[in-house]
């Protein structure tokens, strides 16, 4: 039987549509003389994150966010970097917070992301908003998993009831982008380094969610006829970055899929603002 090729799932379009309602909201916010701002922290020169976070400055200048750059050094001590934290909690100016990741290895990820306000953690990495998440009760949700969860909803399918695999257990993507799902009622299944007969779970998906930093690791032989395929990856190989997903042969296969680039990426960042405009919403109750 000839396969018609795969739909694609254009993360671009969709975080386009989002950031022109966030345009909105934040205008309607600064009417009533509030402006939404965000604050993020960048430690150290890694050139990845030097660029992730300049995109992040442009997506918020582009709806009408106020953003503020903490450059550091990568000799920053942990106290220093608690307190210029602690200083954004108390700006009220301030409705985010966000620390790139990765932190150098003399500052304690978990120390400094339990200073952020939980009311301010715009990346949903605090305990309490993460608690909220595994009781059903989400507040601020991590930005990649909650752009995820939007481009399947896109396809127009539903979720309640699909068999759900995603594949990586990180704290940022794996693990939340899996409860998520949970929440919709979808069963739900989280590969990892360690699962036995990877290829056959992922068979099973009618849903995959691939966010295991490898690239090319998932074949067209690993995916079901007709699933929906989201690609977290973001790996530098010769010719460029290319996701976790073979797309070539994957998308001859799948029902739908999203591209790297051009997928999960842009809806991060489109995520990132709504958690920002969500927050300065909430303060301004
Ligand atoms: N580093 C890579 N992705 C992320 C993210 O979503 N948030 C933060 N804070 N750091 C990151």
């Amino acid at each position: 039987m000839l396969r018609v090729a795969a739909q694609i799932i254009d993360g671009k379009a969709l975080a386009q549509e989002i950031r022109a309602e966030l345009r909105e909201q934040a205008a309607a916010l600064q009417a009533k003389g509030v402006r939404p701002g965000l604050s993020v922290f960048l430690v150290g020169d890694d050139p990845a994150s030097a660029l992730y976070v300049k995109n992040k400055h442009r997506a918020c200048e582009s709806v009408g966010v106020f953003s503020e750059e903490h450059r550091l050094p990568v000799t920053v001590s942990q106290d220093e970097l608690i307190n210029l934290v602690l200083a954004a909690n108390f700006n009220p100016s301030i409705h985010g917070i966000l620390v790139q990741l990765p932190l150098p290895n003399h500052i304690d990820k978990r120390a400094i992301i339990e200073t952020i306000a939980a009311e301010k953690d715009v990346d949903g990495f605090h305990p309490y908003n993460m608690g909220g998440l595994l009781q059903g009760n989400p507040r601020a949700v991590a930005c990649t998993p909650k752009g995820v969860v939007k481009m399947i909803e896109s396809t127009g399918m539903s979720i309640a009831v699909k068999r759900a695999v995603v594949v990586g257990r990180s704290q940022i993507v794996g693990k939340p982008a899996a409860m998520l799902l949970l929440e919709r009622h979808a069963t739900v299944t989280i590969c990892h380094s360690r699962t036995q007969d990877l290829a056959g779970r992922c068979r099973e998906a009618d849903i995959l969610v691939v966010a295991a930093g490898k690239a090319k690791m998932i074949d067209a032989a690993m995916v079901k006829p007709g699933a929906v395929v989201i690609d977290v990856g973001m790996n530098l190989v010769d010719t460029g970055f290319v996701g976790d997903v073979d797309f070539e042969t994957v998308s001859k296969v799948a029902g739908w899929i999203s591209p790297v680039p051009g997928g999960v990426g842009p809806m991060t960042i489109a995520m990132l603002l709504e958690n920002t405009v969500e927050a300065t919403v909430r303060a301004a109750k």
